[in-house]
């Protein structure tokens, strides 16, 4: 392998920026060729293709979104797409990529490293957490950490007027910002399709907690088409006349940001793994970092909907919001 290509693909996650500079900067200091890839997927397929040097990705580590931009390719999803993409490669002599990016992302390098036989490492780049085998993702400390500043802010307001909230949060599938963002700013209640919250339960439970001694209440929701904050902010208003209901929600402000420490890690480990990996022979797999050691996971197994999630979470929220 002599030319690397890297790009970042589906939602934008904050340390993305500092993924594409390890995998440039590694890259280069081992003796490759690397190409930056603009747009996802897409840019593969429309050759929009640069070669990169050190100076491409200096002074980015700090900041938020992708200097390579991102898509969620439609073109990709069809065998003309990928054949096209396949060709760019060919004319470009890339002989390996490294995507940067979430669940998507990586089903369509699995799906591409199968049908055309190339060497596809992934990074796990999504604020939602929910890739299998790696304890946390790009993104997902920074959004995290978003998240708590902002319900620290509603929580003043919450509580001068005595009112609950619901707020609502990313995680698509995936309850993990939603709980320990609850966690961290010491909500009333988390709502996550991992539990199964019944609405009356959510109801009595406030009404508890209220009649002991908070006058304000915070409830943390992730987010869902049909039981999003709106939803459960609409049942207790018909339930609780008296209560002084609000939703929040706070949208894609959670993804933007200057990465935290912790996610400019993990992006950098990660990128270094990947040159590590391709140098090794290994093909198709994400780079993870499990018990705080670099692991190599089947794309397979990395696109899983089965995530372990900590129940006992569950327990340390209810505990702490007596
Ligand atoms: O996967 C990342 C994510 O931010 C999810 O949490 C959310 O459901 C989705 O992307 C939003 O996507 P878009 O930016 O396309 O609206």
């Amino acid at each position: 392998i002599k030319t690397i290509g890297v790009m970042t693909s589906g939602g934008d996650a904050p340390g993305m920026n500092a993924a594409i500079r390890a995998v440039t900067r590694a890259g280069i200091c081992k003796g490759f060729n690397i190409k930056g890839i603009y747009r996802g997927y897409d840019g593969l397929i429309n050759d929009e293709i640069r070669d990169f040097t050190t100076e491409n990705v200096s002074g980015i580590i700090m900041l938020g979104g992708t200097i390579l931009k991102t898509a969620r390719s439609k073109e990709f999803q069809t065998p003309e797409g990928r054949q096209k993409a396949y060709d760019n490669m060919m004319k470009h002599g890339i002989d390996a990529l490294v995507v940067i990016g979430g669940n998507g992302s990586l089903t369509g390098a699995k799906i591409f490293a199968e049908e055309f036989d190339v060497c596809c490492i992934g990074l796990p780049g999504t604020v939602d957490n929910d890739l299998y085998g790696t304890d946390s993702t790009i993104g997902y400390n920074t959004t995290l950490n978003t998240i708590m500043e902002c319900v620290d802010r509603i929580r003043d307001t919450a509580q001068s007027h005595e009112r609950i909230f619901f707020v609502e949060v990313m995680g698509r599938d995936a309850g993990f910002l939603a709980q320990n963002s609850a966690i961290a700013c010491g909500a009333e209640a988390a709502i996550i399709p991992e539990d199964s919250t019944d609405v009356d339960q959510l109801a009595r439970f406030m009404e508890r907690g209220i009649r002991k001694s908070k006058k304000s209440c915070i409830v943390i929701v992730s987010e869902s088409p049909k039981c999003g904050a709106l939803y459960y902010a609409e049942r207790v208003r018909k339930e609780f006349p008296d209560y002084d209901v609000r939703v929040s929600i706070l949208g894609h402000l959670q993804r933007g940001g200057r990465p935290t420490a912790h996610d400019r890690i993990l992006a950098s480990r990660t990128g270094v793994g990947a040159i590590d990996a391709i140098m090794q022979g290994q093909r198709n797999v994400m780079i993870g970092v499990r018990n705080n050691e670099i692991v190599y996971v089947p794309f397979s197994d990395a696109i899983r909907s089965d995530k372990p999630f900590d129940k006992k979470l569950i327990t340390v929220l209810d505990e702490l919001s007596i």
